[in-house]
């Protein structure tokens, strides 16, 4: 009798399951037993939703607000969406050129799966946010990783870009600020890659999700901006989840042409449907309330990525590239030795669950998640240290 995984679709069958997971698993496992465990593995922020965006969903609610929507969602969260890419990054989008997704995630997922044909490559610059390469082995597609380091601030160069790219090649991926790095392209950093792309016809899906979340008065700029040429061939995605604290409304959204978006909602017509109809309200309520919940966060991130630093510069075992967005310090912690195995010592023995880089394509690194309390990064780092004291 055949096993079930040899009955298995064999593009799912290889997937690999999330590499956080385990490390929260055994968190949680920890906590239930009565353990106090600092937890630098969040991937969300730790506020609460905004209370206006509540009160526009229970309106919704109330309103009767609970049935089947477009697709790509309703027209005036389009219009709203195309008004903010027009505010926010300076690109043209028509509402008809935006689509409503349940999540940046389901964003990211259908345009691979719409743009990615068998066999067909996609760049992918390491360390990259774990779903990339798995979503791109759904498609069918293969994941040609290009490597960084800590020299180039795990960014790629143009000169790297167009060595790797072939006949096959069809999208580059690109994060900035960077879910694991927190590493942000500069406008001209930016305007070289898009160079490169234009001449060899590559689409690029830029992966704006962590755009509000920028320190030290860094500039974001998004890809797509730059020039119409490289604005056809991008597609710009972003979303309410790390900006106004909504990871579980679930929604996401993409800016592209006319006829990508045509194909993201013939598809999203025969998976998903609608993203939920009172999280659109609530989203719609995000992009028009004023944006003070956002800078007071941001205020606030900034301020314990400061403190997470200045903690982590007492470790000299331990180094790391300032990150100049999202919520994560990439650390390298080689020194210690095999550090997947390191980082589940530190959970078990010091009770700090932090994510290993292995995940995301970078075994010598950890992810340490600073969207926790001042108090909480102050012991969390205390604890790292005692442990590598003893053991290190
Ligand atoms: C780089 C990156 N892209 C996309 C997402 C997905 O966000 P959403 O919650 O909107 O699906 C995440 C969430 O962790 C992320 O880190």
């Amino acid at each position: 009798m055949q096993t079930l995984s040899l009955r298995l679709n064999k593009r799912i069958k290889d997937l690999l399951g999330s590499s956080t997971l385990a490390i929260t698993a055994r968190a949680k496992e920890l906590q239930s037993q009565g353990h106090d465990v600092v937890n630098f593995g969040a991937g969300e922020p730790d506020f609460d939703t905004p209370q206006t965006i509540k009160t526009a969903a229970i309106k919704a609610i109330e309103k009767g607000f609970t049935k089947y929507t477009p697709s790509i969602g309703i027209n005036e969260l389009r219009e709203t969406i195309a008004l903010k890419f027009k505010k926010d990054n300076n690109l043209n989008y028509k509402a008809s050129q935006v689509a409503v997704s349940c999540g940046a995630k389901h964003s990211i997922f259908n345009i691979i799966q719409v743009l990615v044909d068998d066999g067909e490559e996609v760049l992918i610059p390491v360390p990259y946010w774990v779903s990339y390469p798995e979503m791109v082995k759904v498609a069918g597609g293969i994941s040609k990783f290009i490597p960084t380091s800590v020299q180039s601030q795990f960014k790629i160069t143009p000169k790297q870009l167009a060595q790797n790219i072939s006949s096959q090649t069809k999208l580059l991926i690109l994060s900035s600020p960077s879910n694991p790095t927190g590493m942000l392209y500069s406008k001209s950093e930016l305007e070289a890659i898009a160079e490169v792309c234009v001449k060899n016809n590559i689409f690029v899906l830029s992966d704006e999700i962590y755009e509000k979340l920028v320190y030290d008065n860094a500039q974001f700029t998004s890809i797509a901006s730059l020039g119409s040429e490289i604005c056809d061939l991008t597609i710009t995605v972003n979303g309410v989840s790390k900006a106004y604290s909504m990871t579980g409304w679930r929604i996401g959204y993409c800016g592209a042409s006319q006829e990508i978006i045509g194909f993201v909602n013939k598809f999203q017509d025969h998976s998903t449907s609608n993203p939920t109809s009172i999280s659109q309200m609530a989203a719609l309520a995000a992009l028009r309330e004023p944006e003070d919940s956002v800078i007071a966060m941001r205020k606030e991130f900034e301020k314990r990525r400061n403190l997470m630093m200045a903690a982590l510069d007492q470790i000299p075992q331990i180094s790391y590239v300032k990150p100049d967005g999202a919520f994560y310090i990439f650390c390298d912690f080689s020194k210690l030795g095999d550090v997947t195995e390191v980082s589940k010592r530190i959970l078990d023995e010091a009770k700090v669950a932090i994510i290993s880089g292995e995940g995301f394509g970078a075994k010598n690194f950890v992810r340490l998640s600073f969207a926790t309390s001042e108090e909480r990064i102050q012991e969390g780092i205390k604890r790292i240290k005692a442990w590598i004291q003893k053991n290190g």
